[in-house]
């Protein structure tokens, strides 16, 4: 048994999976929580299983979220569970918006009415930003959010330190730009280049079909990005942080360099297709993380051309394993 505990909402996704491993490394007693589905869906965890205590329990259910408080009894709640897909936001406004925006709220009255001493994490992101009010977006860049997803996260967002405010509770959001790893959702355009990629190479598909290709992004290493969400809890003040590289590239230049570390030419296998375009989109993300360097100590580790090399080489094992 550690001597910290910590709950992770979310330890099934991508960050979820990166963060139990750090906290574990830590020596952290991790908790997740894990909502009920007819299919196991612990391929991101199953390495580390055994080590963690999984919870059941759902951001829609104000009681399931109390009774894992009470039984994890943690020092710190990371809330990284959220519909967190972009496209998904359109199709299911209202969901979103009770998983994304008032699963926070629940979540922090969950903590209060147990131990307000909690310290409590809020994955925010930079799609608050959305349409962009200045270039690079700091954290006091007004928010401009542009999907049902973005408009739940600025609600997650204020509610969050609302709460900070209104009860004195240790809580922070961390608003991160976009970041990858071979553990992204297929869905999410890095992991659907780098799938592609390899499923071209394979000779399994002769064509990548995306959307816009003009799209900019700040994307860093999920393995980098969990690291800030903790060394922001472990600050004597509780405060928001932007986390970013610092540095954008188009959805092109993704193409580019994941297509060009198997030797081949993307503008050969990439094609726009309309389905893919959204109804209104965030043009161009690019973080400031001076803030996060200067009082964290946080710099990201991996680069971008090391991400997403790692991204393809696990995509052409995987596809190589696929019957
Ligand atoms: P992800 O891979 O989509 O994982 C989302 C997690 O939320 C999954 O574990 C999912 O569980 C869980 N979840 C969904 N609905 C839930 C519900 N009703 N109750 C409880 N859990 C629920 O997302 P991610 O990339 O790891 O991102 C983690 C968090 O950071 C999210 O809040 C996301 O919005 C935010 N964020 C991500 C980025 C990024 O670039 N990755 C940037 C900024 C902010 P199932 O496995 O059961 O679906
Ligand atoms: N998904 C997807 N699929 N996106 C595409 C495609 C495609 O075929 N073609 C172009 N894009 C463009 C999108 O229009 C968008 O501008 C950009 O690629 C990135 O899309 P996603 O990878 O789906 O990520 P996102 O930026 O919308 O959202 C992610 O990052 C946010 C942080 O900025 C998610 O992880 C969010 O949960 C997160 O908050």
């Amino acid at each position: 048994m550690g001597d910290r505990r910590a709950l992770v909402t979310g330890i099934t996704g991508q960050d979820g999976s990166y963060l139990a491993e750090f906290l574990l490394e830590r020596g952290y007693d991790v908790y997740g929580l894990i909502r009920r589905s007819s299919t196991v869906n612990f391929e991101r965890i199953r390495h580390i299983q055994d080590d963690v205590h999984l919870l059941s329990g759902d951001l829609l259910d104000q009681n399931s979220l109390m009774f894992a408080i009470q039984e994890a009894r943690p020092h710190e709640v990371y809330n990284l569970g959220a519909q967190s897909f972009v496209p998904a936001s359109w199709a299911q406004p209202l969901l979103t918006g009770e998983i994304t925006a008032l699963g926070v709220a629940r979540l922090l009255e969950a903590i209060r009415s147990t131990d307000a001493e909690i310290r409590f994490y809020q994955a925010s992101t930079s799609e608050l930003f959305g349409k962009v009010r200045e270039s690079p977006q700091t954290e006091t860049t007004p928010f401009y959010p542009r999907s049902p997803y973005g408009v739940s996260k600025v609600y997650g967002h204020w509610i969050t330190i609302n709460y900070r405010e209104s009860y004195d509770m240790y809580a922070c959001a961390g608003i991160l730009f976009n970041h990858e790893s071979p553990r992204r959702g297929l869905e999410f355009v890095s992991r659907k280049i780098t799938n592609g990629v390899a499923r071209i190479k394979h000779g399994r598909d002769s064509r990548l079909l995306l959307g816009n290709l003009d799209a900019r992004r700040d994307w860093g290493y999920a393995g980098d990005f969990v690291r800030a969400m903790w060394m922001m809890l472990q600050q004597e003040t509780p405060d928001d942080f932007v986390i970013a590289t610092g540095r954008d590239r188009t959805i092109r230049e993704f193409c580019e360099a994941a297509f060009g570390s198997v030797g081949l030419d993307w503008e050969e296998y990439v094609q726009v297709d309309e389905r893919f375009l959204r109804p209104a989109e965030v043009e161009v993300l690019r973080g400031d993380p001076s803030k996060a360097r200067r009082v964290l100590g946080w710099e990201p580790e991996v680069s971008f051309e090391e991400m997403v090399a790692m991204m393809v080489e696990r995509d052409m094992e995987l596809v190589a394993l696929e019957k």
